[in-house]
């Protein structure tokens, strides 16, 4: 079965969205909506679908099996519930919201109308990071002692409805709980608006885990380059991912080797440095298959709001200790 999948949003993300829907087996672009005609007009060019400035008008006279949400943040509430109350399964684009409260909404709505809701947490897609999930999991690093995300780069002007919280880390906090597979139990957080006109664009965050592992948040949009990095130090060496090039390489404590035995040193030392072999793909292309493959087999999304409510929770979190510069127990 072909399932009939449109695109509410066809801005920055919204058109990639599009591209990977008219290239699917299991799934066919059938409409777009967007307020802005200018950003409908290559869709409807390159497609040759219908598309709307109303997106109620396109549900309505298109009955898609799936809509992809990527409109600005602050409308995910309003555009996720039209769209869920018609029984239509939804893809939104991270963050679930910009509140607990609107995103508590938005889960309520998917649970009481029974359709999907998938939240476009992408990284968890990205193969770089699948392979050091399994990694991990298989005990290559032994205990995690530290782990260090840095999501930097220049402000992006559209953005207007949300502050790097609540955009970015949200990215990292999903990521870092995920990796660590424990969960945050307190943070603290440096927050300050340098140039951004309403909201914070830089954040210097310190993480703690249940388990112990100690996590740190460097984000920001300030720095003239885009970095997206982490790396995490642990019993038997460190992982370092680039997301950007779906690069993971390990470094190993060579100290474990045993070529240090018989000296009277204990610890760390500089061991062998291994690039793991990773095959690359297009994290939006895996996202929105599995959230395909979710609808046609009738199973939960891989990432879906429950789990995406809880990185808005963590990000509310952070805000908090920004604006008390005090630690706060999540
Ligand atoms: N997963 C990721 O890595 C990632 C990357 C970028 C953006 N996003 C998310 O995607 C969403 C959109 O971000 P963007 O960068 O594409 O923004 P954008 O401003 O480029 O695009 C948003 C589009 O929504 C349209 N729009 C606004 N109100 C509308 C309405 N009522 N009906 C129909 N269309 C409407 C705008 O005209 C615009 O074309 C945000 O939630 C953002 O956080 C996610």
């Amino acid at each position: 079965m072909v399932l009939k999948a449109a695109v509410i949003g066809v801005g920055m993300m919204g058109r990639n969205h599009a591209r990977v829907y008219a290239q699917m087996e299991h799934a066919t672009l059938v409409a777009a909506a967007d307020l802005d005609t200018a950003a409908l007009e290559p869709i409807a060019r390159t497609y040759k679908i219908n598309v709307y400035t109303d997106y109620i008008q396109m549900l309505e006279a298109e009955k898609p099996d799936l809509v992809s949400i990527a409109v600005p943040t602050r409308l995910h509430r309003e555009v996720a519930l039209a769209v869920m109350q018609r029984g239509i399964h939804v893809f939104l684009e991270k963050p679930i919201s910009a509140s607990v409260e609107e995103g508590q909404e938005i889960v309520d709505c998917a649970k009481k109308e029974g359709v999907k809701l998938a939240v476009g947490h992408i990284e968890r897609f990205n193969p770089a990071i699948i392979e050091l999930k399994r990694l991990l999991d298989a005990g290559q690093l032994g205990r995690i002692f530290q782990i260090h995300a840095r999501r930097v780069g220049p402000f992006p002007p559209r953005v207007e409805d949300v502050g790097v919280v609540i955009d970015l880390a949200t990215h990292e906090l999903n990521l870092l709980e995920y990796l660590t597979g424990s969960q945050v139990e307190s943070v603290y957080a440096e927050i300050e608006r340098e140039i951004h006109a309403t909201h914070e664009d830089l954040l210097t965050g310190i993480l703690k885990f249940k388990d112990g592992t100690v996590g740190i948040l460097d984000i920001n949009w300030l720095t003239p380059t885009k970095i997206r990095e982490l790396s995490l130090i642990g019993e038997r060496g460190m992982f370092s991912v680039n997301y950007l090039t779906q690069d993971l390489y390990f470094y190993e404590n060579d100290y474990l080797n045993g070529h240090w035995e018989g000296l009277a040193i204990m610890g760390v030392s500089e061991g062998r440095r291994i690039r793991h072999n990773i095959k690359r793909k297009e994290p939006l292309v895996a996202e929105l298959e599995s959230f395909v493959q979710a609808v046609a087999d009738d199973t939960e999304p891989q990432i879906g709001g429950e789990e995406a409510l809880r990185a808005v929770l963590l990000a509310q979190r952070l805000l908090e200790s920004g604006r008390k510069r005090e630690v706060v127990w999540v």
